[in-house]
């Protein structure tokens, strides 16, 4: 049995990481395939090494571009990588580029495919990740969900057939960090306590990022909040900021480049809130038990928002109060499943 991987950004590496392991304990051949979406070291490098991902065997380079001319490169590039190992099941992850490239590629050479975390829905066609979301899973003819509420959107498309409810594996990943960094210090930028309170921040979505009056307004609201904010850069974050002079580092607020997957664990089990506009973060912080403010119109990750543990703030009204707000007293759910979802995935690739 033999399963092609294709990742390049950053939350497939974490998403590779317990599938590789269990894709090795099930003994399965596996061919890891980086497209080079994302090809900085602290996007990429330090993900393989610190989450022990084997090396990818194949790297195609692509780098950064537009939609169409990324994709495309990528496309290309996959068909000889594809007809050369002629895998049982190609494997795609999440709702990137890559993941769209990597589905397209496999579906015309009539290989079967699998979608990873597939079902998840924000009905923003703005959304780049909403097409590659809805296009992937209408090629692939394995849908591997991470909740019900994804096995539903994918009822509703049609697809229930072939969907198979496995779990999230990035609460497999999350869970075993949490408990390797538990007792570590926090590395946090300087002007950051690690033993205050703080707010963890990262913000990379082109509809916060590349209006400069949008971004401009986030830019206010995170300098309004009033305590210590460490805003974990993403290149585009400071890229739109210094194209178009905007500060980002006001108030409060800490300017620092992206953590290492264990340092952003430990990072947000320390902090006080997290205010984010990406899709992982905001689980992560729900899986550590941390308020999370989602700068965003809306989540595809909606179980978050069950008891108030993650809040939906685009219009940035009182962004200071809900960044620092208490944790909600209660029992939280264990929507996103135990941690063996990687499990449960090698299984259905070898037995599916
Ligand atoms: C991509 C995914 C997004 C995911 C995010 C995680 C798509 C459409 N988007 O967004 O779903 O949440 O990854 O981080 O696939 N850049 C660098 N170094 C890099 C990579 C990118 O400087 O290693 C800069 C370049 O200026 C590039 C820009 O970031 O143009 C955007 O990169 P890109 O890969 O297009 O999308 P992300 O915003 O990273």
């Amino acid at each position: 049995m033999k399963v092609l991987s294709v990742v390049g950004a950053r939350p497939q590496f974490v998403k590779l990481a317990p599938v590789a392991v269990a894709l090795r304990d099930a003994g399965v051949d596996h061919v890891i395939v980086h497209t080079g979406q994302h090809y900085d070291a602290l996007l990429s490098d330090a993900f393989f090494a610190d989450l022990k991902i084997p090396d990818p065997d194949v790297h195609l380079g692509v780098g950064s571009g537009s939609h169409g001319a990324q994709t495309g490169a990528m496309l290309a590039a996959l068909d000889a990588v594809l007809a050369e190992h002629r895998p049982d099941w190609t494997l795609v992850y999440g709702d990137t580029n890559s993941t769209l490239a990597g589905a397209v590629a496999a579906v015309k050479l009539h290989l079967p495919i699998a979608h990873l975390e597939a079902g998840l829905r924000s009905f923003n066609r703005r959304m780049p990740e909403e097409h590659n979301r809805v296009l992937t899973d209408h090629a692939a003819d394995l849908l591997l969900a991470p909740t019900q509420v994804a096995m539903d959107h994918l009822a509703s498309e049609g697809l229930a057939a072939r969907s198979r409810l496995v779990g999230d594996v990035m609460t497999d990943v999350c869970y075993l960090v949490r408990d390797a960094v538990a007792g570590t210090p926090a590395t946090l930028p300087d002007g950051v306590d690690p033993a205050g309170p703080y707010v963890i921040a990262t913000i990379h979505r082109p509809d916060n990022t590349d209006d400069p009056a949008r971004l401009d307004a986030v830019a206010a609201a995170l300098g309004t909040i009033e305590v210590p904010v460490a805003l974990l850069a993403h290149p585009r974050l400071r890229a739109k900021a210094a194209e178009h002079g905007i500060e980002l580092a006001r108030g409060r607020v800490r300017v620092a480049d992206p953590l290492p997957y264990p340092q952003l664990v430990r990072a947000v089990l320390g902090a006080r809130g997290v205010v984010t506009d990406s899709g992982g973060l905001q689980k992560e912080a729900f899986l550590l038990g941390v308020p999370c403010t989602t700068v965003r119109t809306e989540t595809e990750w909606v179980e978050t928002l069950d008891g108030g543990w993650n809040v939906l703030a685009n219009d940035l009204t009182g962004l200071d109060r809900l960044a620092t707000r208490p944790a909600p007293s209660g029992e939280r759910a264990r929507p996103y499943g135990d941690g063996h979802a990687a499990e449960r995935v090698a299984t259905e690739l070898t037995t599916g």
